[in-house]
């Protein structure tokens, strides 16, 4: 089985729809990474996710819907949620609320916790998409296990293509690193940084926890969203056998070079990060480099989150790797 690539009009998003409908897994674009999308109430379709990506943990996933409306069917919002909901939906941002106990979405979905994170994305094909299935969709990053994430259709055809029944083509991700996670359960915590800014979040909601880690994000292990190449981090002075992920000016030297923000810009630069992680990993790959050296990026903004998603990927990799 090769996935269908559909195109993000009318008739695609009615198909892909229809497919999901049907239990099937379907990637779609959001603004942040591509998803690989299942019916959140059917859990036999939420497993073939984790089996399709190869997931070894049934790490809890999003939850996706077209408005807020629709999201806190199946969560209890309370009123910093319902603040965060109107000033960051639709948009980058993921909440974790307490499960409302007669939702429909699969327990599997969330890991059988008694929270569920929910989203809604701003891409205006993901929340037609969203619409038109009408119920609950439940998507991780449409990556293999421990992989780096897809920004563009053709990336998830590379990663999945064997293993989904369609591709929804939205063209490239405009944010480019993944939501920001947020769990509103307690006291705010922000458990993943991501396309909203810890800033924004902290005018908006004072000063943010860091939740429990890896206990309340489970799926985030350390090693993660890696390339196959060693990547090595803040990188001055660049070796001539090492492809270099570059911000702002480049230095002299480097075997292959991927520009992330020439202007030093951190939303170009997440918008161009794992595209160029994939095209230097294939550099690496093709001329036998030695790895991968990135540029310092400032740890503000969309910096963090970058900077974030860089550390996992030049951690150490253990087998076990979500
Ligand atoms: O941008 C995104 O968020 C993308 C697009 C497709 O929406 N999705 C994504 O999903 O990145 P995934 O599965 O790769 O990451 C979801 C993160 C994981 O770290 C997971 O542990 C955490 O959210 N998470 C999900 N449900 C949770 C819950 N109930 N409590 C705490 N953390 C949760
Ligand atoms: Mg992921």
């Amino acid at each position: 089985m090769v996935a269908r690539r559909l195109t993000a009009d009318a008739a695609g998003i009615a198909e892909a729809a229809a497919l999901l409908r049907d239990g099937a897994l379907v990637g779609f674009g959001t603004e942040t990474v591509y998803g690989l999308g299942a019916d959140a109430t059917n859990a036999d379709a939420v497993a073939r996710i984790f089996a399709a990506k190869g997931r070894p943990h049934f790490n809890p996933l999003i939850c996706h819907y077209p408005d807020a409306e629709a999201a806190f069917g199946d969560v209890v919002p309370n009123a910093a949620a319902r603040m965060v909901a109107a000033a960051c939906w639709p948009g980058p941002l993921t909440m974790v609320l307490p499960r409302r106990p007669e939702s429909r979405v699969a327990l599997l979905t969330g890991a059988g916790l008694d929270s569920l994170a929910v989203r809604v994305p701003a891409n205006a094909s993901a929340r037609a998409l969203l619409a038109a299935v009408g119920r609950p969709v439940a998507a991780p990053s449409a990556n293999r296990s421990g992989h780096v994430s897809p920004t563009s259709a053709g990336d998830v055809m590379a990663e999945l293509g064997d293993r989904i029944a369609a591709i929804l083509d939205s063209g490239p991700c405009a944010v480019g690193v993944e939501s920001t996670v947020l769990d509103l359960c307690g006291q705010p915590a922000l458990l993943r940084p991501g396309g909203v800014t810890a800033e924004r979040l902290t005018a908006l909601l004072g000063p943010l926890g860091h939740g429990g880690g890896a206990i309340r994000a489970p799926g985030m292990l350390e090693s993660h969203y890696a390339p196959d190449a060693r990547l090595r981090l803040n990188v001055v002075t660049v070796a001539a056998n090492e492809a270099l992920l570059a911000f702002g000016p480049v230095p002299a030297g480097a075997g292959a070079c991927f520009q992330l923000s020439a202007a030093g810009d951190t939303h170009e630069a997440a918008a161009n990060l794992f595209a160029g992680l994939r095209a230097l990993d294939a550099e690496v790959r093709q001329h036998g480099l030695c790895g991968i050296a990135a540029m310092p990026i400032p740890d503000t903004g969309l910096g963090v989150a970058i900077n974030d998603r860089l550390r996992r990927a030049a951690a150490p990799r253990p087998a076990t790797a979500g």
